[in-house]
């Protein structure tokens, strides 16, 4: 076991390090920003599917579902594509509206999700036609699905999912490129700045791993805490709530994840100065927005901590703690914000003595209802 850890304490730490790897691996041989080049293999003969779609309905759970969710803004803001992200599990019991021809996107890492595999059962049997993105190469998702692409992370060990949520980040923003290129819906320009921008996703998340030991610091002054706040707004807004969820299932802490604008509509009675709150604040269109939310945290003593664009001026004044991410294109910084989230995860998991790749009560695959 001490030999597939590679020299890491845990697979989970030697997986958050592979990512610039395995996000590499997963555009290998599918993406050329230079020559304009972007084919997925596995997605062939119903690719005209996906773009002449009314809708797309993405299916998952966990992770992946906070995958599908950054996928949706992008789905939209470059296909202009109604994207509709449901919970593997609620789709499957509430009789949902199908029809004939509908595209379904699956994602899972493990391809073996019981509510994920029923609802797309549930889907391919009125008709709709299923894309499944999954790591697991043979995998039931994977035979169950008409069309799809894996996402090539290699296998993940740890319970706690990092590198597979990368990656499918990657798959999905390919596919949404190469149906926003065909249908037309955005210029060669920004298909070209968004390829160059994907390309250099590996090196982005290369130096985002370099924030380790600080982000050891900062977890050591939050270790103890009970209960922590993530917010963030637009393709960051999946981000806090999967850091949220990589806190509670390796620490045990009690986290939330919520737009930051949905602040003033509850969570900020919980604020005070004992309530950590991890802003996803990178320089994006909604930017100045996520500032006024920081000010309102700290007018009520919140002690925050701002994920930031390296060089941002600002936001450093009003924080308790800066991590700072270099720039990335909005719609791809999930991939290189979500980097100092996962490390907090688990070095506060490791500081408080948890069990960090076998956490209690969780099983790597869902293979139940
Ligand atoms: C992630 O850290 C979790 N352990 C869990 O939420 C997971 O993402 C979920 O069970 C879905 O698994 P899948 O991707 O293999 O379908």
């Amino acid at each position: 076991e001490a030999i597939e850890k590679g020299g890491y304490e845990h697979f989970m730490l030697k997986e958050i390090f592979e990512q610039p790897k395995s996000i590499a691996d997963c555009m290998r041989g599918r993406l050329n920003a230079s020559t304009g080049h972007l084919v997925l293999g596995g997605i062939r003969e119903y690719a005209n599917k996906l773009e002449g779609a009314e809708r797309i309905i993405m299916i998952a759970c966990g992770t992946s579902w906070h995958a599908a969710l950054v996928a949706e803004y992008i789905f939209e803001e470059l296909c202009r594509i109604p994207v509709e992200v449901e919970y593997a599990s609620e789709f499957r019991y509430r009789n949902p509206v199908i029809n004939e021809g509908d595209v379904v996107v699956a994602i899972s890492q493990s391809g073996e999700t019981a509510d994920t595999l029923a609802a797309m059962e549930l889907a391919k049997s009125k008709g709709a036609i299923i894309f499944g993105v999954c790591n697991v190469v043979g995998s039931s998702i994977a035979r169950v699905s008409h069309e799809g692409a894996y996402t090539h992370a290699g296998p993940e060990i740890g319970v706690a999912s990092t590198k597979a949520f990368t990656a499918q980040l990657t798959v999905l923003t390919m596919i949404a490129l190469r149906v926003a290129h065909r249908k037309g819906s955005i210029t060669e320009r920004k298909y070209h700045e968004l390829l160059v921008e994907l390309e250099q996703i590996p090196s982005k998340v290369e130096e985002s791993l370099k924030l380790n030991d600080k982000v050891v610091e900062i977890s050591d002054i939050f270790k103890e805490a009970r209960n922590f706040l993530y917010l963030g707004r637009g393709y960051n807004f999946p981000v806090a709530l999967e850091g949220a969820l990589k806190l509670k299932e390796i620490s045990y802490i009690h986290a939330e994840g919520y737009p930051a604008a949905e602040m003033k509509h509850g969570p900020i009675a919980l604020i005070d100065e004992e309530m950590p709150v991890v802003f996803i604040a990178t320089r994006d269109s909604s930017y100045d927005k996520i500032v006024s939310n920081i000010q309102e945290v700290k007018a009520r003593k919140g002690r925050v901590i701002a994920i930031v664009t390296k060089g941002d001026v600002l936001i450093p004044k009003m924080a308790d703690f800066v991590i700072e991410v270099p720039a990335a294109h909005e719609a791809l910084m999930p991939m290189v914000a979500v980097i100092p989230l996962q490390l907090l995860s688990y070095h506060i998991a490791v500081m408080r003595g948890c069990n960090v790749d076998q956490p209690r009560n969780l099983a790597k695959s869902v293979t139940v209802e």
